[in-house]
């Protein structure tokens, strides 16, 4: 199974660019460009990635993100995370980025999405891997500032599929963004947020209802409201969910008790996903054996979760058809 695991092309459709950011990459760019961070080794990085919540990660990751300054840094911190997918055997991905990290930095939209897209082009040529990008509003923020963000954003259309909402949710809820997430679906933006992670089904509610996302970007939580899980199997709404992530920011105690599989069995659309791997111990491949190894996965399971991931996506009908015929060839042999 791990072999399958590892051998079927997949998609990932819930990763945050900057959260690909490796301790090497780290100390490196940090040296490169004269940034002082409170590490020196890259044990010294892995000792403090001990998380207790959504927050406690947030601050080491915003932290981390502040060596990222030139579109060369941008360029690499993708280009590894694409070489990674290759390992990986992710085909397509749509990657989430943070311009706001940035640009409250004092870092030009520009370089931002510059560097991304420079090596998600490349990737397309070199590795055969195909994406999407994602821009998403960080929601500790005002509604004022990621209308000024969406501004920015509409010049860069054409590199942008969709707008996504993530950072700290409890007491950010999606009714706070409302006005903007209908200015960005005016300009032809898709939509996602991440809901359902930490807070409570009212936040999944309000994404559906007052966002209208097409997906739910984590969403566990709509386990605790029948009504909600009905809702979302009768509209299958896509659920990206991202189980080593929950393990370390302590949503579920343990894999054992990650509740993918009952969310899978009741007839969600669930996919898997990694989320920020560089901070969660693990690529995709290593969330998708750690269920299959805690929870009894079963091969019709896994090849379930992989064809969720392209049928969630926002690749055109061609291209999900080519995808789903690789995945087909693959079981062939299986
Ligand atoms: N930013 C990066 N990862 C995140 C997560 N899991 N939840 C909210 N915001 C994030
Ligand atoms: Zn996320």
């Amino acid at each position: 199974m791990i072999d399958l695991i590892k051998k079927l092309p997949k998609a990932e459709l819930h990763l945050h660019i900057e959260g690909t950011l490796e301790p090497e990459l780290m100390l490196e760019l940090a040296q490169r460009n004269s940034i002082d961070i409170p590490y020196s080794t890259v044990e010294d990085i892995e000792k403090a990635y001990n998380f207790t919540d959504l927050q406690s990660f947030l601050d080491i990751y915003y932290e981390g993100a502040s060596v990222l300054i030139k579109e060369e840094d941008f360029y690499s911190l993708t280009w590894e995370y694409l070489l990674k997918c290759k390992e990986n055997n992710i085909v397509h991905t749509e990657i989430f980025f943070d311009p706001q990290t940035h640009t409250q930095r004092g870092i030009p939209f520009y370089t931002v999405i510059k560097g991304i897209t420079e090596a998600l082009n490349d990737a397309k040529d070199e590795l055969g891997i195909t994406s999407q990008l994602i821009m998403c509003f960080l929601r500790h923020l005002s509604q004022e500032e990621c209308f000024k963000t969406l501004n920015e954003a509409i010049e860069f259309k054409h590199d942008i599929i969709g707008i996504g909402l993530d950072s700290s949710e409890i007491g950010n809820p999606p009714s706070k963004f409302k006005e903007v997430f209908k200015k960005a679906r005016e300009e032809g933006f898709k939509i996602v947020a991440h809901a359902g992670e930490e807070a409570d089904c009212s936040y999944i509610v309000e994404a559906l209802d007052l966002l209208k996302v097409e997906r739910i970007d984590h969403g566990v939580q709509v386990i605790n409201s029948k009504s909600l899980i009905e809702r979302l199997i009768k509209e299958q709404i896509p659920l990206t969910v991202c189980p080593n992530s929950n393990i370390e920011l302590k949503v579920f105690e343990s894999y054992k008790k990650h509740n993918i599989k009952e969310l899978l069995d009741l007839g969600l659309n669930v996919t898997v996903n990694s989320d920020d791997p560089a901070y969660f111990k693990g690529y995709l491949n290593q969330n998708f054996i750690n269920i299959y190894k805690n929870l009894n996965l079963s091969k019709e399971d896994i090849v379930k979760l992989v064809r969720n991931s392209f049928n969630a996506s926002f690749i055109d009908e061609e291209l999900k058809k080519i995808y789903l015929e690789k995945v087909d060839k693959i079981l062939e042999s299986f």
